[in-house]
């Protein structure tokens, strides 16, 4: 038979559930307090200078910034090495001259436009900059796929300018 629960027995049951209330309520005040931080590395980095880079595409700072440059005889510009399909690393395959997903098979051309695969639109274009030092900088927050606007000066640096 089961024992009878006591008047004693049942206060202490409503104060042990008042308890475990303020503690999952001070719990969540506490992690309100002490939000989660996620660090990244900067959005905005110097990239080096035009001459570190050969003619074409450049891997070198696709590892810590995941960023190709491409350098042509007269320009350069940055791509952010990410695809526009889900998010994937393309990887660059210069006999065949385009990016390839490994992911679900978009394929890029150097200028970023899709040649083939689900991707929806062309890869983005980093916003870059020459600086009065002569380095390249380059700004990942700023952003452009659209033919006609990924040429104009803030995402493309004229070398046939430089002095
Ligand atoms: S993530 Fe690149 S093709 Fe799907």
């Amino acid at each position: 038979m089961a024992k009878p629960v006591t008047r004693r027995n049942f206060l202490w049951m409503g104060w042990g559930m008042f308890a475990a209330f303020m503690g999952s309520a001070a719990g969540a005040v506490g992690k309100f307090m002490l939000p989660n931080v996620l660090y990244e590395p900067s959005q905005i980095f110097k990239a080096g200078r035009p001459e570190d880079f050969p003619l074409g595409v450049s891997t070198k700072l696709t590892k810590e910034f995941r960023v190709w440059i491409v350098k042509t005889p007269t320009s350069l510009y940055a791509f952010w090495a990410r695809c526009t399909h889900l998010g994937c690393t393309p990887n660059w395959f210069d006999a065949e001259n385009r990016f390839k997903c490994p992911c679900h098979g978009s394929n890029f051309s150097i200028e970023g436009d899709v040649i083939a695969g689900p991707a929806p639109k062309p890869l983005n274009r980093c916003a870059v900059a020459l600086l009065p030092t002569g380095e390249i900088l380059v700004d990942k927050s700023i952003l452009e796929t659209r033919p006609g606007f990924r040429d104009k000066r803030q995402f493309m640096i004229d070398l046939t300018a430089k002095a």
